[in-house]
């Protein structure tokens, strides 16, 4: 159903291919289903790489498709080395590999190292042994407090809600030591301290690498060291939040430690051809802390989630982009750009919400609904100033094709254990996670050939649908597609920010600079009074159609050329 581009074979260019990259979120089991169980697959995936190849991204992360008991959607890892029958089998992986390689993208995985499945052999051995052995080392087990140990260690909260640990029963069936889990009970923290559990992973590292992976997200980068002794800390935990009251760090994350782990893996995926990556999921503040994961010898992106964060308004986003650029920039690393993802309300929604009302973990029917119109429109909006800026940036699946947050899921579907953990008083990540629309007119729009799906879809997808974007010129597909081709031709991933335009309290304005020659004016128009473009300026592309009397109006992108 799209043409795939000629594309260069992935060889070593001038720059790196990850610092200018745009690199699409593949959430496997809502992406496509190729066997008809409801739920997507990497067969699924392969046969729609050429759509994203179409699309002009370079590259494709998938959340994580290892052997799992899914009781946290796979970021509950019972084995590293094998994929989960539910997506299909080894060979799947090397056929999805070798097929994205032929069409010129790059394939990352997900990495979950900061706790497993307490499906994992080691968890198991662990509850099969008793306190003190050797099997327990590997995670965080503690004596409770209290007169019999009947009280936690400390008094973390989960991230999902509720109490951070659990306590086991011992061998002999009397209750014992406590374990640690920053997320659901299902997901035990391990050690990190622990040398197996480096040498582990960096064993992992090595098993993925030699199947021809370009890297690793790496999930809660941020959490793997935690402050000696494991102090109080009696606050709750917004989702990965990595800041506490006033500017204060929780004892659970962006531990100086961390940065070790990160040093000796960024040695072993230089020991490779290739230009392997690795891109930290680390919900940390200020960009000057964050920027501590990108210096030379780390990682070699770090998600900018403050720019995800910032409010619909032009000083904040100026702000977050310059703060983002500068802090980069002092270690040589590119801003790694997002909008979007598996864990938060989509973009095209969460635009629509009062601007300096937290973010919130899902809505639900019984929430205030979102005005569509007006979210599709900033959502545009958004992505194309995301998509001016030099450095990476990642899409999640569907916002390609301006898909909304599902806001109205019944709450029997809900599967996020967030929900459950806090007793349905939070909706969770259900609603961006929805099964994509492919074709308009097919039972489960086209996501599975049975028309099943894993959670419903709304009625409204159907005119989100791929197929019916597919060649409209107004359409969200084809402003990507454009985007995509521009900035790539441009060199604008590699080019630079070089000034600030405009005084005008209601528009956020920018030049940049490609790398293949040219600057591009981006003026985004935030307030009610339509502004006027500079005199003969040259519109190459807006996010919404113009009107004839070529003002830029309110919640509109334009890219104008000189
Ligand atoms: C990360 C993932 C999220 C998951 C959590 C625990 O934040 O993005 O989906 O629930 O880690 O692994």
């Amino acid at each position: 159903m799209s043409i795939v581009l000629e594309r260069p074979a992935l060889s070593e260019t001038a720059s790196p291919w990850w610092r200018s990259a745009v690199i699409y979120q593949v959430y496997p089991r809502s992406f496509a289903d190729s066997d008809g169980d409801g739920v997507g697959d990497l067969p699924g995936i392969t046969a729609r790489l050429p759509y994203l190849s179409g699309l002009g991204v370079d590259a494709v992360w998938l959340s994580p498709v290892y052997r799992s008991p899914m009781a946290d959607a796979g970021y509950d890892v019972a084995d590293y080395r094998v994929v989960d029958p539910l997506f299909g089998g080894s060979e799947d992986a090397d056929l999805l590999i070798a097929e994205a390689h032929r069409l010129g993208l790059r394939v990352v995985l997900d990495l979950v190292p900061n706790h497993t499945s307490a499906e994992h052999e080691w968890f198991r051995a662990a509850l099969d042994s008793p306190a003190g052995s050797p099997e327990r080392a590997r995670y965080l087990f503690r004596d409770g407090r209290g007169e019999s140990g009947e009280l936690p260690p400390n008094t973390w909260r989960s991230v999902f809600g509720g109490p951070a640990w659990t306590r086991v029963n011992g061998p002999d069936g009397t209750p014992g030591q406590w374990y640690l889990h920053l997320f659901d009970d299902t997901q035990p923290d391990l050690d990190w301290t622990h040398p197996q559990v480096r040498e582990e992973f960096e064993d992992i590292l090595r098993f993925w690498l030699d199947r021809g992976v370009d890297g690793f997200r790496v999930d809660v980068a941020h959490g793997l060291i935690k402050a000696d002794g494991l102090p109080d800390w009696d606050h709750e935990q917004e989702l990965l939040d990595g800041s506490g009251p006033g500017g204060t760090r929780p004892p659970m994350w962006d531990q100086d430690g961390v940065h070790d782990v990160y040093r000796s893996w960024r040695r072993l995926l230089d020991s490779y051809d290739g230009e392997r990556m690795l891109v930290a999921e680390a919900w940390v503040e200020p960009a000057e802390r964050l920027a501590r994961y990108v210096r030379p010898d780390e990682m070699h992106q770090a998600f900018n989630f403050a720019f995800l964060s910032a409010a619909w308004r032009p000083a904040d986003l100026r702000v977050s982009i310059a703060d983002s650029l500068e802090a980069s920039a002092t270690v040589g690393a590119p801003a790694t750009w997002v909008l979007s993802n598996h864990d938060v309300v989509r973009h095209t929604t969460r635009l629509t919400l009062p601007a300096d009302a937290p973010r919130p973990n899902g809505i639900g029917a019984t929430d205030p609904q979102p005005d569509e119109q007006l979210g599709l429109r900033r959502g545009r909006a958004a992505s194309m100033v995301m998509l001016s800026l030099p450095g990476s940036a990642y899409l999640y699946q569907g916002e390609e094709l301006g898909l909304p947050e599902h806001t109205t899921l019944p709450d029997e579907t809900r599967q996020d254990p967030a929900w459950f953990r806090h007793d349905g008083t939070v909706a969770g990540r259900d609603g961006c996670r929805v099964p994509l629309p492919w074709h308009a007119d097919r039972p489960g729009f086209g996501f599975s050939p049975t028309g099943a799906t894993w959670l419903p879809q709304p009625e409204s997808f159907g005119r989100y649908a791929a197929d019916v974007q597919e060649g409209d010129p107004a359409s969200t597909l084809e402003l990507y597609r454009r985007a995509l081709r521009t900035r790539a031709d441009l060199g604008l991933g590699t080019g630079e920010l070089v000034s600030w335009a405009g005084s005008d309290d209601a528009v956020l304005a920018f030049r940049v600079r490609g790398s293949e020659g040219g600057e591009v004016l981006v003026m985004t128009n935030f307030g009610p009074e339509p502004a006027v473009l500079p005199a003969g300026a040259h519109v190459l592309l807006s996010s919404s159609p113009l009107d004839a009397d070529g003002a830029l109006h309110t919640d509109v992108t334009v890219w104008l050329a000189g």
